[in-house]
């Protein structure tokens, strides 16, 4: 993010305690924005809150534990960043879950539940609180985690896959919805080594750039 100066701006990154969301959280401290990093667990939030930290930011990072799905967690969330903060510029929905690995018929209502849960209502949830809270007096922006597989079918993670398609119309819906105050918009990475892509990575190294 050279160059980009958030100085006073407040952001949330959802999933934040490790991969992607934690990289995003880095960059946007490091370009002065004061960041709330989330996980399902308070230590976890707390460690890679001290991380961001640790690499001499211009920002502040704090840690709230927060289940993306737990709305009463969530409005605590953001309440606490406009309380510590005084304002909420932006929301970066980026927790997201795979428990569904294999064909779509082999999957169950749970998987599929939990897998549409966090990758879709998460978000809807999040940004209708920032908006609430703050976006919707004074403006912001929500970028949405999707991600590649939701653009073309693909083996074995067809259900997640639909979630980020999913997601993908969400973030058209809620920026025709939201506009011109909210600008909201996704992101699609590729495939990141990161825990949730384990499988994708780890025994196909030579197959991926
Ligand atoms: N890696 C890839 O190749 C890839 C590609 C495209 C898109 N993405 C997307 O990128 C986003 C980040 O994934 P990642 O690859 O960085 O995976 P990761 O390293 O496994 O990180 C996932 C993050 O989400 C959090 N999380 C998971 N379930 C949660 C829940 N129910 N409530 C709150 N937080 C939750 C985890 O926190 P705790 O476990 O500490 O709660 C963790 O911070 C996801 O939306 C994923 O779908 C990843």
């Amino acid at each position: 993010m050279t160059g980009l100066d958030l100085t006073g701006r407040t952001a949330i990154v959802t999933g934040a305690s490790r991969g992607i969301g934690l990289a995003v959280a880095r960059d946007l401290a490091a370009a002065g924005a004061n960041v709330v990093l989330t996980s399902r667990k308070q230590d976890a939030a707390d460690a890679a809150a001290a991380q961001v930290t640790a690499a001499g930011v211009r920002g502040t990072a704090l840690g709230v534990g927060a289940h993306a799905v737990d709305e009463d967690a969530a409005r605590r969330c953001v309440d606490l960043t406009v309380e510590r903060f005084g304002r909420l510029d932006i929301l970066v929905n980026n927790a997201g879950t795979n428990p569904a690995f294999g064909p779509v018929l082999a999957q169950d209502h749970a998987r599929f539940a939990k897998t549409f849960d966090v990758n879709l209502w998460g978000p809807v949830l999040w940004t209708s609180l920032a908006v609430q809270a703050w976006m919707g007096e004074h403006g912001g922006a929500v970028v949405n985690t999707a991600s590649i597989g939701g653009m073309a079918p693909e083996a074995n993670i067809g259900l997640y896959n639909a979630s980020k398609a999913a997601l993908i119309h969400l973030t058209r819906q809620l920026a025709l919805e939201l506009a011109p105050r909210v600008r909201v918009n996704a992101v699609a990475p590729g495939v990141v080594r990161t825990r949730l892509a384990e499988a994708l990575w780890k025994d196909h190294e030579d197959r991926l750039p």
